[in-house]
């Protein structure tokens, strides 16, 4: 909590210091918060490339974003270390709302951007926050923004509604006392051009309460006008973008289930029956083998997404099987608490009164392996090519290692050398393709599983034993690889069980033999 303290405020300004959008940590007026970002320019020395600049009270960390800053504005007690690195994060989630690094932009896209400062302050910055996770938590919030609308929506209806009658009660009034020969007191001429002029928001801006975050957060100096629950920021497509970014980026981002779904929908079918709570279990391997038996690097990502889509079943607890043995290690989403699921295995919200969002894939559960044990490897490939004077005899074999493990669709694929014909194949367990054009073998075994464990392949064809690597394999499952099941789920009120679907897969990356 401490390090929540030492940040006061990030900003993004001028370069003269006016202050573009500002998100203040601890309590501050806005003077105060434009006239530290006033004074910020004149501290630093001209033309120098430095990261900071204290005053006697506070500490500016700032970077360069073309004609504007971005500032963190911090006590001097913090760690500058820190705060650079958490500076890098809030310059980083800039690009990913304004396409250019200019004051209309930054203002149009003020409250995306406070949303985004607000998740990696809530998140934690210390606990290594990246770009996904802000991602995956502002994708939560906007859950609640909907649910917002929608109250909101509904109390306009009711006020719509309220004013209607009130003035319908009002005419038959004035026509009552007209009847009467009397003039309706202050009324005259309220017909339906008249009611107009009441606006109903500015009725229900009363009695509406703004769904504020538990945040420290004071409100940002330059958004006045909507409040930031009512901009729903346009996701969808630039979520898209922002994940293929991530993942050139390196980041290790599982592409969700919509996309996988086109690779796998050949050979598994989607299940049929999903329930109100719905549960994917996605594991993904990567995998780089010596040909000569030493693995390289193994790691396998595994990811449970959640979707609820019968909202009275929102509030629930996952109970996770986990029988891992292979040592896989495991990170819950930031908004899920740690703790009840370090001591009973449960997934549940940190604020329990709080819904799962609705109709939207949250992952809660993460985890990862890295090994270079060989007898983790889920299915072992042997490529033996000999050289017999006028070309290669090349052996291949594959052994399933994880017996419970069912691989469809699997393909074994060995270059070949270009131009010297189509390979002669001997003896043959599954199907082999020749590719004549892209000079590869590809080797198909629908089925690998305990019941047939193992199989071979021999081929001769011109060429030198280094012709045949890298050889590759893809597969699909639906059987888990690391064992981590949710076993079941219940409503946080009451316990009562909760009917779930589940739906498990197993997907290459990449797997090498070099
Ligand atoms: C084992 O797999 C191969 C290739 O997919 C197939 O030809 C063979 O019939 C299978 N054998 C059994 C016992 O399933
Ligand atoms: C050697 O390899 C060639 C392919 O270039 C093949 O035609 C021939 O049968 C192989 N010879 C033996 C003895 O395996
Ligand atoms: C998960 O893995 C365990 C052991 O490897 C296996 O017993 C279980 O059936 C698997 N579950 C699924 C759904 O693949």
């Amino acid at each position: 909590l401490s390090s929540y303290l030492v940040l006061l405020a990030a900003a993004i300004c001028t370069k003269a210091g006016k202050a573009i959008v500002s998100r203040q940590f601890v309590e501050m007026t806005r003077t105060r918060i434009e006239g530290l970002l006033a004074a910020f320019p004149k501290l630093m020395g001209t033309g120098k490339q430095h990261t900071f600049v204290e005053t006697d009270s506070v500490r500016y960390v700032y970077q360069p974003l073309e004609k504007l800053y971005m500032v963190l504005v911090t006590t001097k007690n913090s760690n500058i270390l820190e705060d650079l690195e958490t500076l890098r994060l809030f310059s980083r989630v800039i690009p990913e709302y304004c396409r250019v690094l200019e004051e209309g932009e930054i203002s149009e896209h003020c409250f995306d951007l406070i949303f985004a400062f607000d998740e990696i302050v809530a998140l934690g910055y210390r606990e290594n926050v990246n770009l996904a996770q802000i991602r995956t938590f502002t994708e939560m919030d906007s859950h609640e923004e909907k649910v917002f609308r929608a109250v909101r929506e509904t109390q306009e209806r009711e006020a719509n509604a309220e004013m209607k009658r009130k003035a319908k009660e009002l005419q038959q009034a004035r026509r009552d006392a007209e009847r009467a020969g009397r003039k309706a007191p202050g009324f005259g001429g309220f017909g339906s051009s008249g009611m107009s002029n009441l606006s109903p928001a500015a009725i229900i801006a009363e009695s509406m309460v703004e769904p504020e975050k538990p945040k420290m957060a004071s409100a940002p100096v330059r958004p006045s006008g909507p409040s930031k629950a009512l901009k729903l920021g346009a996701k969808g497509k630039e979520v898209d973008n922002f994940v293929d970014k991530l993942m050139s980026e390196g980041e290790n981002v599982i592409p969700s289930a919509g996309k996988k779904q086109s690779d796998v929908s050949k050979v598994l079918q989607p299940p049929v029956n999903t329930e109100g709570v719905h549960l994917k279990i996605e594991e993904k391997i990567s995998l780089t083998c010596g040909r000569d038996g030493g693995l390289q690097n193994m790691e396998v990502l595994g990811i449970i997404t959640l979707r609820v889509t019968d909202e009275t079943n929102g509030r629930i607890r996952l109970h996770v099987n986990n029988n891992d043995k292979k040592g896989v290690q495991l990170q819950t989403h930031p908004n899920v608490d740690k703790k009840l699921f370090t001591a009973d295995s449960l997934i549940g919200l940190k604020n329990p009164d709080k819904a799962f969002p609705l109709n939207n894939d949250v992952g809660i559960l993460k985890w990862r392996l890295q090994t270079t044990e060989e007898s983790l490897i889920p299915l072992t490939i042997n490529c033996w090519p000999s050289e017999n004077g006028s070309g290669c005899d090349v052996n291949i074999e594959y052994e399933l290692q994880e017996e419970s493990l069912e691989l469809n669709d699997v393909i074994i694929t060995i270059p070949v050398p270009s131009g010297v014909g189509a390979p002669v194949i001997g003896d043959l367990d599954g199907e082999y393709r020749h590719d004549s054009r892209k000079n590869i073998l590809e080797w198909c075994l629908p089925v690998i599983d305990e019941n047939n464990k193992t199989g071979s392949l021999e081929f001769s064809i011109a060429g030198k034993p280094n012709d045949f690597f890298p050889v590759s394999v893809s597969f699909v499952s639906r059987r888990n690889y690391s064992d981590i099941q949710v076993d079941s789920v219940t409503h946080v009120e009451g316990g009562s069980l909760v009917k779930f679907s589940t739906e498990t897969l197993f997907v290459v990356d990449k797997y090498e033999i070099l």
